[in-house]
């Protein structure tokens, strides 16, 4: 079979499985390159199949040669459909995992529910006993509560006004001034309901009404702050709201970890290309720019050099974890470089559909895009029939 990309809008309907595969090996290597971290030993990622909870899961395996529990919502390949890409990527994942010797298995299901955190629970008392590194990477448009059963749908709108800035069609380079109407008060709601802490917070609250959590276990979740540009529609958009609260559980979780001397972080990440961050409005404009202007500064990363960074030079030092003011890790402070963001700021006055191609890193954009699934990746030849992947070695 030849598995070609088939875009629709934002989304990408097709997956490579070698190329997703390759994908992982590479990030396995880069990891190895860089030595071994004193990190966790037993580590669950809840969002571990693709972006930054994947490279959470490589950096834990790879750099400290973690056993590792995958939790994740990922399809299968059907009749005439190929899988969604952390399907093949946790399949690679699995694969090279146990080919090295390291404990690895995974959960497909709605970590929202119930039932998937109970499947968890009794997966880490069988085989882990407990976990010292909890993980939280879940990007998600829709929760539904378990509790009220009532399926809530985040939304990606600014909160107060209108919102109108430029944005760019990165399938075409085209760039145009769009408009944003302001969420209501139910937007807010549902968008902190799905991206929100509460259900980070029911995650570490079962699993410690479990004792499944070892004595100074770590709990980390990821947010995103970005510069002023983007403000109205991110941070103090509903998804800003959500990140708020996000934020405001690390320290309701801290609290209740206190007696096992646990720690609840939330780290700020870089702005990167992933499935979530291309369907949000003025984003990859923002990224197209922000990658030329860090390639050129040599500071640019992938979601693998941010994660393998946190473990090593924050989390994982040997000494107290650095915080910002407000308490959270930072790594996305080459972004937040003041003559990056000045740079960034200068080019996107400057950008048009005209002026993009020489001043913003489109190309870096498509290809990160298309290689989430597993396309343009450099040691996979295209021309050559692909097999099918239809099982995950260790899937629960
Ligand atoms: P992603 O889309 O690559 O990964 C999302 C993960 O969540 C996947 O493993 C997916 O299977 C899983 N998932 C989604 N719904 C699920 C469900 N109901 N049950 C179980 N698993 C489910 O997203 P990305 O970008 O890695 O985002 C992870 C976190 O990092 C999010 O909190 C995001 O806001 C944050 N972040 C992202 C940044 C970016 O630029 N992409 C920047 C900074 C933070
Ligand atoms: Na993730």
């Amino acid at each position: 079979m030849i598995i070609e990309p088939r875009m629709r809008g934002f989304i990408c309907l097709t997956a490579h499985p070698e190329g997703c595969a390759q994908n992982v090996k590479n990030q396995i290597e880069y990891v190895k390159s860089k030595g071994a971290i004193n990190g966790p030993k037993k580590v669950l990622v809840i969002g571990a199949s693709t972006g930054f909870g994947l490279a959470s899961r490589i950096t834990a395996a790879y750099g400290s040669g973690a056993s590792t529990i995958g939790v994740f919502f990922e399809k299968a390949p059907s009749e005439g459909k190929t899988a969604s890409p952390g399907w093949y990527n946790t399949a690679a994942f699995e694969k090279e995992a146990h080919a090295a010797g390291l404990y690895a298995k995974s959960i497909n299901g709605d970590a929202f529910s119930k039932e998937i955190k109970d499947k968890t629970i009794e997966l880490i008392k069988a085989d882990l006993g407990q976990v010292d590194l909890v993980i939280y990477s879940l990007a998600s448009p829709v929760r539904k509560h378990p509790d009220t059963e009532v399926l809530h749908r985040s939304t990606l709108k600014p909160i107060g006004g209108t919102y109108t800035n430029k944005t760019v069609d990165f399938h075409t380079g085209k760039v145009s001034e769009i408009s944003i109407e302001p969420a209501t008060e139910e937007d807010i709601a549902n968008t902190v309901a799905v991206m929100g802490g509460e259900d980070w917070a029911m995650w570490i609250d079962a699993l410690k009404a479990e004792n499944l959590l070892a004595e100074g276990a770590t709990t980390v979740a990821y947010s995103y702050i970005g510069p002023a540009l983007t403000e109205p529609v991110y941070r103090k958009g509903t998804i800003g709201r959500a990140k708020d609260d996000l934020e405001a559980t690390a320290f309701k979780i801290a609290d209740k970890l206190k007696d096992i001397e646990g720690k609840a972080y939330v780290s700020v990440n870089k702005a990167l290309v992933t499935q979530a961050s291309s369907a949000i409005p003025v984003i990859p404009l923002y990224i197209s720019l922000l990658y030329k202007v860090m390639k050129a500064e040599g500071v640019h990363e992938g979601t693998i050099e941010q994660i393998q960074r946190l473990y090593a030079n924050r989390l994982y030092t040997g000494n107290a974890v650095p915080v910002d003011e407000k308490g959270r890790i930072r790594i996305d402070d080459w972004e937040m470089r003041e003559d990056i963001q000045a740079k960034v700021a200068k080019l996107w006055e400057e950008a048009t559909t005209e002026t993009l191609p020489a001043i913003g890193d489109l190309p870096g954009y498509r290809s990160d895009f298309l290689s989430l699934f597993g396309f343009e990746i450099d040691q996979v030849d295209y021309q050559k029939d692909t097999q099918e992947v239809v099982e995950i070695e260790g899937l629960v």
